[in-house]
Order: C-alpha cells, then sequence, then structure tokens
C-alpha cells in the first residue's frame, strides 16, 4: 500500500516535471530573468563581438558549455563575466536546459 501511493507521487511529479520542461516560453524567460541577455542578446545575437552569439547553436553544446563555464573548467579572461555573476552561476541544471532549448530554436 505504501508502495502504491510512493509510486503515484513518482508518477505525479514526473508528469509535473515533463510539462514544465515541455513549456519552450519558460527557456525564453530564464534567460532573461537570469540576464543572459544583457551580453548575449535578446534574440541570442550578442552585445560586443567578445560574447559569443548563441542563437541556433546545438542544444547539448550550449548545455556542456554552460555547465563547464559555471564549474571553471572553461576559462579565459572573458568566461569571468559569467563566473562572477552571481545570478548566472546560481542557474541549475533543468534551467540550463531550458534556456539551451529556447536558443536552439530561435528562429
Ligand atoms: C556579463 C556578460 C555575460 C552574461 C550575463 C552571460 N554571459 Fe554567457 N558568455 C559571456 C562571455 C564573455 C562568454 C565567452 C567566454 C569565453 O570566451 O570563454 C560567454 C560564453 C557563453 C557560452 C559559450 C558559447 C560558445 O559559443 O562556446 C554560453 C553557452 C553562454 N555564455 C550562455 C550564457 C547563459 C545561458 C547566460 C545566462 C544564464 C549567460 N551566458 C550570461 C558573457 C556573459
Amino acid at each position: 500500500m505504501k508502495k502504491t501511493a510512493q509510486l503515484c507521487v513518482l508518477a505525479l511529479l514526473t508528469f509535473l516535471m515533463t510539462g514544465l520542461s515541455a513549456s519552450a516560453q519558460d527557456g525564453e524567460r530564464l534567460y532573461i530573468y537570469k540576464f543572459c541577455t544583457t551580453c548575449h542578446g535578446q534574440n541570442g545575437i550578442s552585445i560586443a563581438p567578445n560574447y559569443p552569439n548563441l542563437a541556433r547553436q546545438n542544444q547539448r553544446y550550449l548545455v556542456n558549455q554552460v555547465k563547464d563555464i559555471i564549474a571553471k573548467k572553461r576559462a579565459n579572461n572573458f568566461t569571468l563575466l559569467m563566473t562572477e555573476h552571481p545570478v548566472v552561476i546560481s542557474i541549475n541544471d533543468e534551467e540550463i536546459a531550458l534556456i539551451a532549448a529556447h536558443l536552439t530554436n530561435i528562429k
């Protein structure tokens, strides 16, 4: 009986999570709320030559780069702009995935 209840909760959570992560709008909102636009531009076309464009970049590549940058595995003088940004370094894996999905699908 207890196991059934646990399975129900798990099923409900899975449903809620896939429901949430399926929304492209969430990715777009996060991209703005997490300050990515201030450097990488509203449409993923960056505001300065040293800031890479992100629009239509490969999704997996985007996820890996953000994780490497936050983990300080990738570093040059400009990476500091992200690693020293309190909001940027606070994003979690789910938010990175949503933002990457949004960026990949920019028209
Ligand atoms: C203050 C400016 C700034 C902000 C804010 C910022 N970035 Fe960056 N980002 C950079 C710079 C500069 C680089 C290039 C770093 C390097 O050359 O290693 C970069 C690199 C990247 C890359 C690697 C791109 C590539 O082509 O390899 C990704 C992906 C990325 N940023 C995503 C994000 C996301 C997502 C956010 C928001 C959560 C964000 N950035 C916020 C400045 C910023």
